[in-house]
């Protein structure tokens, strides 16, 4: 039988361009985790349940066991491992720290990375709102109490400290995409 054939695909991950050839049927959580080594994106359903594989894909949260590799040609992708700057954590990460956001911590690359796009979108989430939005990412240790104070937290703490390059750029983005063309 012929070999599959393989596709050129190049996706910039946490700001690095990564160039690669691929089978077509390849997931993004496999080429993150397996071809690139960010092994920082979960794998738990693999049928787009449990939000464990969540990454920002062109500033949209998507499950990423649900997105095939050379769909996301050409994009931008923030994963986990993207998040602090060197040694500093990034405010929903250590909110998630402070409020005692996680037990075992496999939920938690998803769960920061959703409440990234709640945060970039809407800055000031009520409780609902955040229960809203964490409504795709299942949690089997915290009970979630925590995961919402945690995104409270980081909302609080978010709106405190001036916004670095990338933040600015995502919330300029999120706005456009509000407003009625
Ligand atoms: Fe993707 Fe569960 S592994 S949603
Ligand atoms: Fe264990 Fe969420 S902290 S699954």
């Amino acid at each position: 039988m012929d070999a599959v054939s393989k596709k050129n695909i190049s996706i910039r991950v946490n700001g690095v361009e990564h160039t690669r050839e691929v089978e077509p049927r390849l997931l993004l959580v496999h080429f993150l985790r397996d071809v690139v080594g960010l092994t920082g994106t979960h794998i738990g359903c693999e049928t787009s349940i449990c939000g464990a594989c969540t990454i920002m894909l062109n500033d949209n949260a998507v499950k990423s066991c649900t997105v095939l590799a050379v769909q996301a040609d050409g994009a931008d992708v923030l994963t986990i491992e993207g998040l602090a700057q060197g040694e500093k954590l990034h405010p929903i990460q250590e909110a998630f720290w402070e409020c005692h956001g996680l037990q075992c911590g496999f939920c938690t690359p998803g769960m920061i990375l959703i409440t990234h796009q709640l945060l970039v979108r809407n800055p000031q989430p009520t409780e609902d709102e955040i229960r809203h939005a964490l409504d795709g990412n299942l949690c089997r240790c915290t009970g979630y109490q925590h995961i919402v104070d945690a995104v409270q937290y980081a909302a609080e703490a978010m709106r405190r400290r001036p916004m670095d390059k990338r933040q600015g750029k995502e919330q300029s983005r999120a706005k456009a995409q509000r407003t009625p063309r």
